[in-house]
């Protein structure tokens, strides 16, 4: 027994090598952590099982065969967070570059597989160089199979992704499948096809990190969710996103202890400047009405005029929605549209309860916007709130003009709870526009159009550009002094917290994509 254990032993060993020493060493000079590091990391202190660790692949080809490594470059098994069970695959880029082939996918998907069927949630470590070149056509199945199980695990469990290398080719649609993406700074890059091609086929010269690295896809294209400076950060992230998330989607929102506290926020009252005009940071609002440090903001550095995140409200989790006066006004467009819609579909897909606060003038205008399809951008965000069966809660804290009203969580679309601040503008345009076109003749006519125009405005503004009219109309529950409005909505989630609503029986819907 004791040779037997010995040879067991020795291929553990060997298998925790990887690629050896000297590419470990090479890893760690790029300010990398190897796969087996980043799990150590990931999991609490003791709790990770690996799966698979002695699998190789099956290739003879180009040399293949003198080329076995114990595990074929992916480290893959199931581990605690916080003392809750996650699976983990980390892709080891000292074996052959962390490249996918038959073996490599299969163990990918076996515990894919387990994450679905036993409600786990699946974090995916990328460090890749993609397919391996040598299996071949094996290598894009290997692909094709984790996508399809992405498909399948979507709105099941919650799927995170981590670029820590390379994440190029095909290669890039698993982790665009997976509900968030963080990318490790400086050492990370997406891209379908790299520098060399675009090149070739567009002539454009592009750098890797220009092209795909964490600030383009964190600030341009909105692929990255969360931009990390190292691997350290990045681990420590996931871990404190998977503390505002359920384990799968028959689970509620997770609930800590809380101990309550003066829920009194005088500060709000004085937050909302005298000039409609004069921007302020929703960001200072929301601080004020969520649980303290709680706030954990997703896509920080894209469409900055919705700010969106995850927090929690008397140590519940809730996803939280807010236009953003700072920014472009805090106007709706079709960056902020999609952005908004994504986060909206996976909070109801895991029954995360959602705060929209609302201060929108509505829809930007342009050509730019109106040939970058706001329409079926809008659209998105419509449908996300009207399809949203958790608990909805909106609060009006200023301008809520136009279709932007309708869409924002308004009671029409089905929000539970509709308050608004005594500052609030509820109205189908603003009174400056509105006056131009209901009292045009009026103006043109007038000794002195300009002061004709002044007056109408002031008599628009004095009828519609309060929040009474809506709530005449029942369309506002409530209007409320903002210092109130922590107080008003713990008790109004809490209210809501057994809500039971379904939706019309269909295969799927056809969301405007
Ligand atoms: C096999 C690979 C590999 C691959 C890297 N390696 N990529 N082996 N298949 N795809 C190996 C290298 O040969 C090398 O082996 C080791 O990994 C480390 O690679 P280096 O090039 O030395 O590292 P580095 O300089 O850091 O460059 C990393 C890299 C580069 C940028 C990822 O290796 C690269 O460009 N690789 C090819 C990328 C690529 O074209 N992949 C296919 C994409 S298409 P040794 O033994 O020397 O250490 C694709 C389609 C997916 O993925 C489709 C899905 C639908």
């Amino acid at each position: 027994m004791t040779s037997k254990l010995d040879i067991l032993n020795s291929k553990k060993e060997e298998a925790l090598k990887g690629g050896g020493e000297a590419r470990i060493e090479s890893q760690h000079s790029k300010g990398k952590l190897t796969a087996r590091e980043r799990i150590q990391l990931l999991v609490d202190e003791g709790s990770f099982e690996e799966i698979g660790m002695l699998t190789v692949h099956r290739s003879t080809n180009f040399g293949l065969d003198k080329q076995k490594f114990l595990g074929d470059g992916v480290v893959t098994g199931y581990g605690l967070v916080h003392g809750r069970p996650i699976y983990v695959f980390s892709q080891d880029f000292t074996v052959l570059g962390g490249s996918l082939a038959e073996m490599h996918a299969k163990k990918i998907v076996r515990i894919m597989d387990l994450s679905i069927q036993n409600g786990i949630p699946l974090i995916g470590l990328n460090d890749s160089g993609g397919a391996r070149i040598q299996e071949g056509v094996v290598s894009l199945g290997g692909y094709a199979d984790i996508f399809f199980k992405n498909t399948m695990a979507s709105g099941v469990i919650p799927q995170i992704s981590a670029i820590m290398g390379p994440c190029a080719g095909g290669a890039v649609y698993s982790p665009a499948l997976t509900d968030f993406i963080y990318m490790v700074q400086d050492s990370s890059f997406m891209f379908v096809t790299g520098p060399n091609v675009v090149k070739t086929v567009t002539h454009e010269e592009v750098t890797s990190e220009e092209l795909g690295g964490a600030s383009t896809h964190s600030e341009k294209s909105g692929v990255a969710h969360f931009s990390v400076e190292n691997d350290l950060k990045c681990l420590n992230d996931i871990k404190k996103l998977l503390a505002y998330l359920p384990q799968n989607c028959e689970e509620g929102a997770p609930r800590y202890p809380y101990t309550k506290v003066d829920e009194h926020r005088p500060n709000l009252n004085t937050i909302i400047p005298d000039n409609p005009n004069q921007p302020y940071d929703i960001k200072e609002v929301i601080k004020e009405l969520v649980d303290k440090d709680s706030f954990y903001e997703v896509q920080s550095s894209y469409a900055e005029n919705i700010v969106i995140g995850f927090a929690f409200l008397a140590g519940k989790s809730i996803g939280v929605v807010a236009n953003q006066p700072a920014f472009l006004a805090g106007v709706l467009d079709s960056k902020s549209s999609n952005k908004a819609a994504r986060f909206v579909r996976f909070c109801d897909s895991f029954n995360i309860p959602l705060l929209v606060l609302e201060d929108v003038p509505g829809f930007l205008p342009g050509t730019e916007q109106e040939w970058n399809g706001i329409i079926n951008n809008g659209a998105k965000l419509l449908y996300a709130f009207c399809e949203a069966t958790v608990p909805r809660i909106t609060v009006i804290t200023r301008k809520a003009y136009g279709g932007a009203y309708d869409v924002m969580n308004s009671k029409h679309v089905g929000a539970d709870m509709n308050y608004a601040w005594p500052s609030a503008e509820i109205a189908v345009m603003g009174a400056k526009g509105a006056a131009e076109i209901i009292f045009k003749k009026e103006i043109s006519e007038a000794e002195d159009p300009q002061a004709k125009w002044i007056e109408k405005e002031a008599e628009y503004a004095e009828l519609f550009a309060n929040p009474y009219n809506a709530a005449k109309h029942g369309f506002i529950d409530e209007i409320i002094e903002p210092a109130e409005t922590r107080k008003k909505l713990i008790r109004a989630f809490d209210m809501l917290k057994h809500k039971v609503a379904h939706l019309p029986k269909k295969k799927h819907g056809n969301i405007p994509l």
